[in-house]
C-alpha cells in the first residue's frame, strides 16, 4: 500500500499530538493531583446541617492540629454560610466545605484557594493566609439563575493593627 509522503507526516503529527495530550493529562491527574475532589470524605447531602462539622459552620480556632483555624462552609443556591469569613494574618487555615444542593464553586479571588463543592462530598484545603485584605469569594460552577450573585468575603486582618 502506498501512503503519500504528506499523509504520513500528518499521521505522525496526529499520533504525536494525541500522545502529548495523554501525557499532559496523566501528569496533571497523577503528579499534580488535579482531581475534581481531593478528599474521599462523603456525607449525606440531605443531612448537611445535622452532620459535624457542618452543624456548626463558621470560623473556629483549633488546638493541637497542623492548622490554627477551621473554616466550615456550607454552599447552597445561591449563598454561602457563613456570609463572611475573618481570619488573622499568618494563620494556617483549613477550609472544610460542602454543598447542600447542586455543584458550587469556592474560589477566593487573588489567592490560590479554589475548590469544587459537590453534594455528598467534603472538600478540604489547607493554606496559610499571608496577605492582609478583603478577598471576594465567588462561585465558579454554574448553579442556576442566581449563580452570578453567589459570593462571600474572606477578610484577612492584621491582629497587631486595630481596625
Ligand atoms: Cu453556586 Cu454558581
Amino acid at each position: 500500500m502506498h501512503i503519500h509522503k504528506y499523509e504520513k507526516y500528518w499521521l505522525v503529527f496526529g499520533v504525536a499530538t494525541l500522545v502529548a495530550f495523554l501525557i499532559i493529562l496523566g501528569v496533571g491527574a497523577f503528579h499534580q493531583g488535579s482531581h475534581p475532589n481531593n478528599g474521599k470524605k462523603t456525607l449525606d447531602y440531605e443531612k448537611v446541617k445535622e452532620t459535624a462539622p457542618f452543624d456548626n459552620p463558621g470560623v473556629h480556632k483549633v488546638e493541637g492540629k497542623d492548622w490554627d483555624y477551621e473554616v466550615v462552609v456550607i454552599a447552597a443556591a445561591f449563598s454561602y454560610t457563613p456570609m463572611e469569613i475573618e481570619v488573622p494574618l499568618g494563620a494556617k487555615v483549613k477550609f472544610i466545605a460542602t454543598s447542600e444542593d447542586v455543584m458550587h464553586g469556592f474560589q477566593v479571588a487573588g489567592t490560590n484557594i479554589n475548590m469544587m463543592l459537590e453534594p455528598g462530598y467534603i472538600s478540604e484545603y489547607v493554606t496559610e493566609v499571608n496577605k492582609v485584605g478583603e478577598f471576594l469569594i465567588v462561585c465558579n460552577e454554574y448553579c442556576g439563575t442566581g449563580h452570578t450573585m453567589m459570593h462571600s468575603m474572606l477578610k484577612v486582618v492584621d491582629p497587631n493593627e486595630s481596625h
